[in-house]
C-alpha cells in the first residue's frame, strides 16, 4: 500500500493534477498495487484558509506519505507583490525541498517524435535526445549564506554558493546509477575556470567516477554545456550539476522538446521519499478552461513509479499510453496545429480519458 499525499496547486494545478490522479487510479486498478491519496492543503488553497502558504499541519501531513504529488505554485505575475503570492517559493516551494532533504532533483528531455516540429530548434539536432538532468536541490547558492549591508555605495546584497564534500558525493554517486541503466555517460557541470565550489565539486565526482568504471565521466563549464546544449544535445546522458546551474539548464533543455506543458520531474531524498511536480508555472490565463495539458502532471505518475516505487513496468506502462494518445493525434491546446487535418483538438479532461483508454488496453 502506498500513501501519496496531493498538493494540487495553484490555477491550472487542481486540472492537471487531477488527470493524474485519473491515471494513478487507473494504473492502481490495472496492476492491483494498492493506493491511497490523502489531499494535503499548500500554496493559494492554505493561503485563503490560514493565511500560510505551508502551515504545520500540512506538512505533518506531508510526512505521514509515502510520496508527494504536486502541482504549480504561484499567482499571476501581476500579483507578484500581493501577500498571498509574494512569498510562496521562500514560503512553501523552499521549505518543502529542505524539509524533506530533497537532494536529488532529476528532470529529463526526451524528444517525443510526433512532437518534433514543435520545438525550435532543427528536427535532426534534436532526433533521439534522451537527456536526464541530475541537479542538486537543498544546498548551493539557494541555501547559502545570505545578507544586506550598508556600503558606502549604497545597500549591498549578497548570496554565498556553497558546497560541502557530503552533499557533492551523495549526488554525484545518484547520478552514476542513473548512468549505469542508460548510455553510461556523466557530463559534470561548473565553472571550475573561477569558482572553488566547482573545483570541489569536480574533486569529489572525480573519486567516486572511480567506483564506476562503467560510467564515462565529462566536464564542462556552464557557459560552454549552455550552448552545447542547442548546439549538439545529442552529446548529452546524464548531466550533474548545482542548484542554480541546474535551474538555468533545465529550462533551456525543455526547450528542445517543445512545449514546457510536456515535462515532470522527481525531487528524492534518502529512502525514496519523493515530491513530483511538472517543471512549469500555475498557468492563471488558462485556468479553469480545460485547455492545460495535463502530460507533465500524467507523467509525475510515470517518474513515481520509476523512482519512488522502483516499478518501470508501470512506470513505461504510463509513458507509453501517453505517447499513443499522441500517436493517435490527440493534442490539446498548445500542441495543436489546425493546418494538420490528422489532429484532434481535445480538452484537459478528454486527453486524460484517452491516456486512461490506452493504459487499460
Ligand atoms: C524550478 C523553479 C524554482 C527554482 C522556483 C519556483 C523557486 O524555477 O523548480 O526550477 O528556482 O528552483
Ligand atoms: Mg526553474
Amino acid at each position: 500500500m502506498k500513501k501519496i499525499g496531493v498538493l494540487q496547486g495553484d490555477y491550472i494545478g487542481p486540472e492537471i493534477t487531477g488527470e493524474a490522479i485519473k491515471v494513478l487510479e487507473a494504473a492502481d486498478k490495472k496492476y492491483k498495487y494498492g493506493i491511497q491519496f490523502d489531499f494535503i492543503e499548500a500554496s493559494g488553497e492554505a493561503y485563503d484558509k490560514y493565511g500560510e502558504v505551508l502551515p504545520n499541519s500540512s506538512i505533518e501531513k506531508c510526512k505521514s506519505c509515502d510520496v508527494l504529488l504536486k502541482g504549480p505554485f504561484g499567482g499571476p505575475p501581476e500579483l507578484i507583490n500581493d501577500p498571498k503570492w509574494s512569498n510562496i517559493e521562500r514560503g512553501a516551494i523552499l521549505p518543502l525541498r529542505k524539509i524533506f532533504n530533497l537532494y536529488t532533483n532529476l528532470r529529463y528531455v526526451k524528444t517525443i517524435k510526433e512532437l518534433i516540429n514543435f520545438s525550435n530548434v532543427k528536427r535532426d539536432v534534436i532526433d533521439g535526445i534522451d537527456i536526464l538532468i541530475v541537479r542538486e536541490l537543498v544546498s548551493g547558492i539557494y541555501f547559502g549564506e545570505s545578507g544586506e549591508r550598508q556600503t558606502p555605495y549604497g545597500r549591498e546584497c549578497y548570496n554565498v554558493e556553497s558546497y560541502n564534500e557530503h552533499e557533492i558525493a551523495r549526488i554525484a554517486k545518484r547520478a552514476f546509477e542513473y548512468a549505469l541503466n542508460r548510455k553510461r555517460k556523466v557530463t559534470l557541470i561548473g565553472k571550475s575556470n573561477i569558482l572553488i565550489s566547482s573545483i570541489l565539486w569536480r574533486e569529489v565526482v572525480g573519486e567516486i567516477a572511480k567506483e564506476y568504471p562503467e560510467v564515462v565521466l565529462d566536464y564542462m563549464h556552464i557557459d560552454n554545456a549552455s550552448m552545447q546544449l542547442i548546439l549538439n544535445p545529442k552529446q548529452f546522458d546524464v548531466v550533474l550539476t548545482t542548484n542554480m546551474f541546474g535551474d538555468i539548464l533545465s529550462d533551456e533543455a525543455s526547450v528542445l522538446s517543445g512545449s514546457i506543458g510536456l515535462f515532470p520531474s522527481a525531487s528524492i531524498g534518502e529512502n525514496d521519499f519523493g515530491l513530483y511536480e511538472p517543471i512549469h508555472g500555475s498557468a492563471p490565463d488558462i485556468a479553469g478552461k480545460n485547455m492545460a495539458n495535463p502530460v507533465s502532471s500524467i507523467l509525475c505518475a510515470g517518474m513515481m513509479f520509476k523512482y519512488s516505487f522502483h516499478n518501470t513496468e508501470i512506470a513505461n506502462d504510463i509513458e507509453n499510453a501517453v505517447n499513443k494518445t499522441f500517436t493517435d493525434g490527440y493534442r490539446t491546446a498548445d500542441l495543436h496545429d489546425k493546418n494538420d487535418p490528422s489532429l484532434k483538438k481535445v480538452g484537459t479532461k478528454e486527453f486524460g480519458d484517452k491516456v486512461v483508454e490506452n493504459l487499460l488496453k
